[in-house]
């Protein structure tokens, strides 16, 4: 029945259409009303139709705007098709927006003039560009209208870009005329991926311009470079939430782990990244996979932020347990926005977790597919923590090669107790004369259990103390460690991170 080649194709980002919906900081409301200023002079039997009240069939629809804009027969026209994923509505928003304010040749102008159409009546309804070069009459279904805009988050500090949600860009340049239709997601309305339809008066134009807006998306990208996380999307069971997230800043200083550990994880992390290219010119793959584990508290996570916190310039993608499954996703966005780092906390969680059966490990196992998916000389690092090496043992082991490097972090030994007790001491003046004695009792404590000891004394000491700075006793200091060591505080040592129970002893 169609007449027009509809040539379709989805993004390369991976499209996960159906599982992942966009996340809107402030959804713009849905007036559906025609806003004159919306409608161009193309379509000025649209405002007669409207505020003249004519009959219906008198009224522009979609098919004589689009026709009278082309002014090409549509028969046989091609349209292009692309779906993207949901989240990376904004990214076509930017993309689309740097290829409408391309400069001529000149350098000075705009090659390109465009009107922007809304639709209304175009939820609920599922249509493409195609359809609308269809109808005669529009009873039913999308109409010329208001455009819709939402307000996509774009960076960490809640900037946002306005995005368009439906709407239908008529574009010109010299004789060239093109038609854009954006749509974004509408899980609501069984619709799990963006949509960008053209159509142009010439052969090929559409998928020119298609492929143009697609380069620019890229270029633009307004994830790159950024620490953004998939999450379980809080309003939709099918939905998954992107966030940004501002780069945490940690010093080497910050980070108390014996030398050689440190200095694993740094070259292995930001060092491949700083040799890339000479790593490449000896045909060394940069793709890499580290595991950091040991038991709770040792500053997996701290050890994480400090990497990220090194590595600006690179685009950080993290999942946590619930979004594991969006695994597929979050490579796909590292392949496309490399240099990049995808990190996989606590992975035994979801290991475990998944499994049908006891050492079977569905995501996990998809989660090392995708990693021996990418090709060896991307530019993706792997950073995986756990608590349970012993759990993923057997799994790593029957997928050799993608975890490069497993790294255990221990508790700190009696130096790393004394330099910790220092990085978290901060400004706070402490008589450490009986020092000694603290570091040999808090043998087998860890690093969070430290820094809460330290915040401890220095709350005993507010409240014995009236006003003015700090200042920590000995006393004080071993108050609070007994406090902490209390058998009544079994369970916030089991909280801050496994410090033995002397009693037990375990
Ligand atoms: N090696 C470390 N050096 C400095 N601080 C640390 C270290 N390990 C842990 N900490 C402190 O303890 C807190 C909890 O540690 P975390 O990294 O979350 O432990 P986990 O290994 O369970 O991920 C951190 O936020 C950090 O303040
Ligand atoms: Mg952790």
């Amino acid at each position: 029945m169609s007449s027009f080649h509809v040539i379709s194709r989805s993004g390369d980002t991976q499209d996960t259409a159906g599982v992942v919906s966009a996340s809107f900081l402030a959804a713009g409301d849905d007036d559906e009303r025609l806003r004159l200023s919306d409608v161009s002079k193309l379509a000025r039997r649209a405002r007669r139709g409207i505020v003249g009240r004519a009959r219906a069939e008198d009224r522009p629809t979609f098919s004589t705007i689009i026709r009278e804009h082309l002014a090409a027969p549509l028969e046989g026209i091609e349209v292009v098709e692309e779906s993207w994923p949901a989240y990376d509505l904004v990214n076509v928003q930017v993309g689309l927006n740097a290829w409408l304010q391309e400069l001529g040749e000149n350098g000075a102008t705009p090659r390109r003039e465009h009107q922007l159409l809304g639709l209304a009546n175009f939820r609920h309804h599922e249509f493409g560009l195609a359809d609308l070069l269809q109808r005669d009459r529009e009873d039913f279904g999308p109409r010329p209208g208001n455009v819709s805009w939402s307000n996509l988050a774009c960076g960490p500090d809640g900037e946002v870009q306005q995005a368009v949600r439906a709407g239908l860009y008529l574009v010109s340049e010299g004789d060239a005329r093109v038609v854009v239709l954006v749509l974004a997601a509408d899980p609501e309305s069984g619709m799990g991926a963006a949509r960008l339809h053209v159509v142009g008066n010439r052969p090929g134009l559409a998928s020119a311009v298609a492929a143009e807006v697609r380069e620019l998306a890229l270029e633009h990208n307004v994830f790159r470079r950024r620490v953004i996380s998939f999450g379980r999307d809080m309003f939709g069971e099918r939905g998954a939430a992107l966030q940004f997230h501002r780069r945490p800043a940690l010093s080497t200083d910050e980070v108390i782990l014996p030398v050689e550990t440190l200095e694993t994880i740094r070259r292995q992390v930001v060092g491949v990244a700083e040799h890339r290219e000479r790593l490449l010119a000896a045909r060394q793959h940069l793709k890499r996979g580290l595991l950091l584990y040991g038991p709770p508290g040792v500053g997996k996570t701290h050890s994480v932020r400090y990497l990220i916190s090194q590595l600006t310039g690179v685009t950080i993608v993290q999942l946590t347990g619930d979004s594991l499954r969006l695994i597929g996703t979050a490579c796909s966005v590292a392949r496309t926005l490399q240099p990049a780092m995808v990190v996989v906390e606590d992975v035994d969680l979801i290991a475990e977790d998944r499994g049908m059966h006891p050492g079977h490990h569905p995501l996990l196992f998809q989660l090392l597919n995708e990693m021996d998916g990418l090709a060896e000389d991307a530019d993706v690092v792997f950073l995986l923590t756990t608590n349970r090496a012993d759990l993923l043992e057997p799994a790593l082991a029957a997928r050799p090669g993608r975890v490069d490097q497993a790294v255990p972090l221990d508790l700190p030994d009696a130096e790393a107790r004394r330099r910790l007790v220092d990085l978290y001491r901060g400004d706070l003046a402490l008589d450490d004369s009986r020092l000694d004695e603290v570091i040999s009792r808090t043998e087998g404590v860890t690093a969070s259990f430290l820094k809460e000891l330290l915040r401890r004394a220095a709350l005993i000491a507010a409240d014995e103390s009236g006003s003015g700075d700090l200042a920590v006793t000995a006393d004080q200091l071993d108050a609070a460690l007994d406090e902490l060591l209390d058998t009544r505080n079994a369970m916030t040592r089991v909280l801050l991170g496994g410090g033995k129970d002397e009693e037990a002893g375990t």
